[in-house]
Order: structure tokens, then sequence, then C-alpha cells
């Protein structure tokens, strides 16, 4: 049996709630490294999803970011980030998520993105759309670089490597009108799919970051593809670009040419 659009997203409102309510008291918080911490909104919205996956669904197969992965049929899957941007909700900043996704047969079906605080839902079925608060979305009509925007995010334990990021963020930052950094990729990625921005890329994601934004995205008429046609985007640690199909390719000629440097 498959999920319904109108399933999934009445589990994304009631995290939602879940999320708003803790907020509202002295969140419990635990670090798992310097500048990642998990609440226990990350913890409580993650056991309530799943919860609703296993009593609806018993046998599919959920990667979740806090529990990992729950052993399953592959042939049904879910991706849940409980909180994306947890730095920013732990802060009392309005800029979080909560992202689901669901593939059959390895193909994302259904991706729901909900920023509480805005009462901004983004959700997209393969096929048939993409939407914000049940308007259609599209990806920006922007074709230049230099009138575009770009979000990216950069990734706390990549900082003194040489993958940290930066120089693309400088590289990139010179070409465009501005290039922000808001601290949820599925947020960012809700943003290129309603044209809000032109282009977003980031290194070292997980699938539960990205599996929801790459369906609203291509739902969008947008392009998500890995960011130097290396590794999967639901599988391990996922290097990302995604924008409309004109920046697309501008984007990611100035990321392979920086990546060239950088080895030289
Ligand atoms: C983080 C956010 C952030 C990105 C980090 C992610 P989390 O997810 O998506 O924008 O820059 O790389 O880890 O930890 O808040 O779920
Ligand atoms: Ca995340
Ligand atoms: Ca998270």
């Amino acid at each position: 049996m498959e999920p319904t659009l109108d399933q999934v997203l009445n589990w994304v409102e009631e995290a939602g709630n879940i999320a708003q309510r803790l907020r509202q008291n002295d969140l419990l918080v635990r670090h798992k490294s310097k500048a990642d911490l998990v609440t226990e909104a990350d913890t409580t919205i993650e056991a309530f999803l799943i919860e609703k996956i296993q009593t609806n669904f018993p046998g599919h197969r959920v990667n979740a970011e806090e529990s990992g992965q729950h052993d399953g049929d592959s042939g049904h899957e879910w991706f849940i980030d409980p909180i994306d941007g947890t730095l920013n909700y732990a802060h009392g900043l309005p800029q979080y998520a909560i992202s689901v996704a669901y593939a059959c047969g390895g193909e994302l079906k259904l991706g729901v993105i909900s920023n509480p605080p805005m009462r901004e839902v983004f959700y997209a079925e393969a096929g048939k759309g993409a939407w914000l608060n049940g308007e259609p979305i599209r990806v920006s009509q922007t074709r230049e670089l230099i009138d575009s925007m770009l979000i990216t995010g950069f990734r706390f334990h990549l900082l003194d490597t040489p993958r940290s990021n930066i120089n693309n963020f400088i590289r990139l930052s010179h070409e465009v009108q501005a290039v922000r950094r808001l601290g949820s990729a599925a947020l960012d990625m809700a943003y290129v799919a309603c044209g809000r921005v032109e282009g977003f890329w980031e290194i070292a994601l997980h699938p539960w970051d990205v599996a929801a934004g790459t369906l609203l995205i291509q739902e969008a008429g947008g392009i998500v593809d890995t960011l130097y046609g290396e590794g999967e985007l639901l599988r391990g640690s996922v290097d990302i670009l995604a924008a409309n199909g004109e920046v697309f390719s501008k984007m990611q000629t100035i990321l392979l040419d920086e990546r060239a440097k950088s080895s030289l």
C-alpha cells in the first residue's frame, strides 16, 4: 500500500504543532558535537512520524536523522528530517522545517516541507506538480547569474578542510546578486522550487535533508543533481546542486572549475 499526500500533510501539520508547542517552554538540548544539537523536538517529532508510518505502513523502510535506518522493504522508503535547521530552532530563529519524503521503487513520489512559524507548507507529488499552501509553484525564469540570488550552507566538520565550501561561496558571490546562508537545507530547496531564489548548492548533506526538496524542485520545473556527478541523492553523503534550468549549468561550470583549481 502507498501513502496519500493528504495523509502525509496531516502528519506533518501535527508535527509542526509539536515543534511550536515545545518551543514555548525551556527546551531540552543535547550536543552531538559543538555545532550539532539535538532538541527534544527532534526526537519527539521523529518518534511521532515513525510511529505513524509503522502503524499505517508496516514493513516500509525508514531513514531518519536521529534514529538512523529502520529496516524494511527497500521498495517503499521514507526520509525524515524531524527538524531541519535545529540550530536556528534552538536559538528561536523561525527558519526551520519538518521534511518528509516517500519513495517507491527508488523513485520519489511524495515530498512535504513545512515551516510552522511562517505557516508555509510546500509539497509535491510525482507527475502531478508542486504547491505552496495550495497554490502551484514554479522555479524562477531568471536566466543570468548576475540577476540571481543563491543559497548555500557550510558543514561545521568541513570548515578546515579543502571541501569547506568557502572558496565556492567567494567565487559565486562575485557572479550573482547575493549568496545567502539561511540554515535549513530543506527550506533552501523549497525556496528554489517556488522561485524565491534561483539556485542552491551544498557539500556533504544527507538524504533526509534533500529528498523532499528534490521532488519539489523537479515538479516545479527545476533541476537537481549531485554537484560533481558523483554519488547519489538518496544514499550516503550528498553534494548537491539545484536550480532553474538556465542557472543550473552556469553554476555547475563555475563549481566544477573551482574544484579543479583546488585540486591543483
Ligand atoms: C542542517 C541544515 C543546514 C545545513 C546543514 C544541515 P540539521 O540540518 O540543513 O542548513 O547547512 O548541513 O546539517 O542538522 O539542522 O537537521
Ligand atoms: Ca537536516
Ligand atoms: Ca535535523
